[in-house]
């Protein structure tokens, strides 16, 4: 995710602003850029790419005196959510006449509507971010005190910031603030640094003043004074850190994939972030689907993918299928291009890829749409590769997933299918109080989320019993199938035990030879249509001698007395109950991992970004 550093004090800036942004890399970025206060104007220098490029760009631009001689500044490295990764997108964003410079983490989600009335009143915009409207507003309410504008200009947003802002009529000051994106200050020797990491200072000081929520901070060389929103001051607690960067870089997580496991509640909500429109029921997923006439002449959908992302595809099969009544087939990406599909017209191939970047799926992509297809991109990555070929798309906005095993991708994945479905359905004539309702479930899975992390426990003990066996198979039916292929395929992935992924009534034709006791067998037998079912494939393996684990729903006691052990998620709606139920399944891979002394975050054999057919 985007990172910021800002600096106030009695050094050189600049140096302190770069080695900041360098202890971020880490977080992701795509595009970085650093704004100090030099001899009465703002120097604004940002580049697409590495923070090399722009160092590079530094040594050619052209200072008033020496850069030596600023000791204000502001710096941001940029994962892009709106807008490409390019140099215009980068930040610090200016206001209209160079006075003001910004830089802020998260997403302003009325953005569209504050951009049309801030056009209305003659701003120009240079950028196509949500972060540069906030500038604006801010040089509207700007009357000589940079921090009340500030708090009028925060007023008007929804959505949620981390922000620090430079003024040149305040040359001496730092005005940081935040909102559901974190945003801390550092205390030096008459020096302050600001940052959205502590990562990035922590070479300077480990004094630390976290901000709440919805306050708003002035940093000058003599001191903070902080205040809420509304300009009530506010005492703050000077904090000591001892964690090392090790630590800090993965907040306090052993691991990314762990980090990544724990980051679900937020980046799921995240995903849903000015989508859901609670009162037409019809979920708002931009410009593209808002034509309509691509939905009008949808015949049949193809989904295209690979690993993780074809899992999900297989889920979004299931319920544009049900939902949206709608034929959908989810192919490999890599089997689609070698045969000779058939695409008639209304044919939409919506590739689904995390990093944007897989070769199969790019390729798959591109061959469906010199057939003739519409082509759609479910990516995380803004502006890559398949997000930049398809013709319209909906990011995850999940933020930078650095573990190998892809796990908030997914069920980020998840809830966007979702959103689409509904869009579909609801243009295919689902009325408007059942799009509600559905909308409504989709609105609580980030608490139950968080609800199934509070019980990792139990997930660490079931780990902690079966992490010596060499063979797993996972079984589940509906909904539930392919979240019983992603939960094998986590395992396979980080603590290379062979494991299988099976729909469970197939299992008695192949895999039931080799149930034994020293074969664990994990069910995910929620309370959907297909229980009954699924109860029954519980007595056969059982039958066999096999060692059971279920994950079932919340109030579930009649299978406790089927298995070994039950794992219970929230009750949701069918459709959504794969993102919860894969939850379990991440950790219980991820613990069995550690626990046999794996490369988590760097499975041997893995890559990342497979940008090789
Ligand atoms: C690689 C990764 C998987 C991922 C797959 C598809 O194999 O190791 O975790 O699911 O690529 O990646 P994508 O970026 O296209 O979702």
């Amino acid at each position: 995710m985007c990172g910021i550093v800002g600096y106030v004090g009695h050094r050189e800036a600049l140096p302190i602003l770069l080695d900041g942004l360098k202890r971020l890399e880490y977080r992701g970025y795509d595009s970085a850029g650093v704004a100090l206060l030099e001899g009465g104007e703002i120097h604004n220098v940002k580049s697409a790419g590495r923070i090399e490029s722009l160092e590079a760009k530094l040594k050619d631009h052209k200072w008033q005196g020496p850069s030596q001689q600023a000791t204000i500044g502001i710096a941001h490295t940029r994962w892009a959510t709106h807008g490409p990764p390019t140099s215009e997108n980068a930040h610090p964003h200016l206001d209209c006449h160079g006075k003001i410079a910004l830089v802020h983490n998260g997403i302003i989600e009325n953005y569209e509507y504050l951009k049309a009335v801030l056009l209305e009143e003659g701003y120009a915009f240079s950028s196509d971010t949500d972060t540069e409207v906030l500038v604006h507003l801010i040089e509207k309410y700007y009357r000589g005190d940079l921090a009340s504008a500030v708090r009028s200009a925060l007023q008007e947003v929804e959505g949620t910031y981390g922000i620090a802002v430079l003024c040149v009529e305040e040359p001496d000051k730092l005005v940081v603030a935040r909102d559901s994106s974190p945003m801390l200050i550092g205390l030096g020797q008459g020096e302050y640094f600001a940052a959205s990491d502590v990562a990035a200072i922590l070479e300077h000081t480990r004094k630390i003043v976290y901000l709440e929520n919805g306050e708003v901070a002035v940093i000058t060389r003599n001191g903070i004074i902080t205040t809420t929103g509304d300009g009530v001051p506010v005492r703050k607690k000077v904090e000591e850190i001892h964690w090392n960067l090790e630590m800090i870089e993965k907040s306090g997580h052993h691991h990314f994939m762990h980090k990544e496991i724990h980051e679900q509640p937020r980046s799921i909500l995240n995903a849903l972030r000015g989508r859901v429109d609670e009162v037409n029921g019809r979920p708002r997923l931009g410009m593209f689907f808002e034509k309509r006439e691509l939905l009008d002449q949808l015949k049949r959908v193809i989904i295209l993918g690979c690993g993780t992302s074809w899992h999900a595809g297989l889920v979004g099969e299931y319920m544009m299928e049900e939902l949206a009544r709608i034929p959908v087939e989810v192919e490999y990406a890599s089997e689609f291009r070698y045969r000779d599909p058939i695409l008639e017209e209304g044919t939409v191939a919506i590739a689904i890829s995390q990093s944007g970047e897989t070769a199969d799926t790019l390729s798959a992509m591109k061959e469906a749409k010199r057939r003739g297809a519409t082509t759609l991109a479910i990516c995380n990555v803004v502006g890559s590769s398949i997000a930049r070929e398809a013709e319209g798309g909906v990011y995850l906005h999940a933020g930078p997933e650095i573990g190998v095993a892809s796990t908030k991708a997914f069920t980020s994945q998840l809830a966007v299918l979702y959103l689409l479905t509904l869009a579909i359905a609801r243009a295919r004539g689902m009325e408007k109080e059942k799009a509600l309702k559905m909308l409504q479930e989709l609105n609580r899975l980030p608490e139950q989320v968080e609800t199934i992390l509070q019980r990792e426990e139990e997930v660490i003990e079931i780990a902690r019993l079966y992490k010596d066996s060499t063979n797993f198979l996972y079984l589940g039916r509906g909904y539930n199938f392919p979240a019983a292929l992603e939960g094998a395929l986590k395992l396979k992935e980080v603590s290379y035990i062979h494991a299988e992924g099976y729909p469970a009534a197939e299992m008695k034709h192949g895999p039931i030879a080799l149930i034994s006791p020293e074969m664990p067998v994990v069910f995910i037998a929620t309370r959907d249509r297909a229980y009954g079912k699924i109860l029954t494939n519980i007595e056969e393996v059982k039958a066999r001698g096999g060692r059971i684990i279920a994950i079932a729903t919340e109030g579930d006691l009649t299978i406790k007395d089927k298995v070994d052990h039950v794992f219970y998620i929230p009750q949701t709606i069918d459709p959504l109950v794969p993102v919860l139920s894969v939850v379990p399944l991440q950790l219980l891979a991820y613990h069995i991992a550690v626990m046999k002394g794996c490369d988590v975050d760097k499975p041997r054999n893995l890559a990342k970004s497979v940008t090789v057919e």
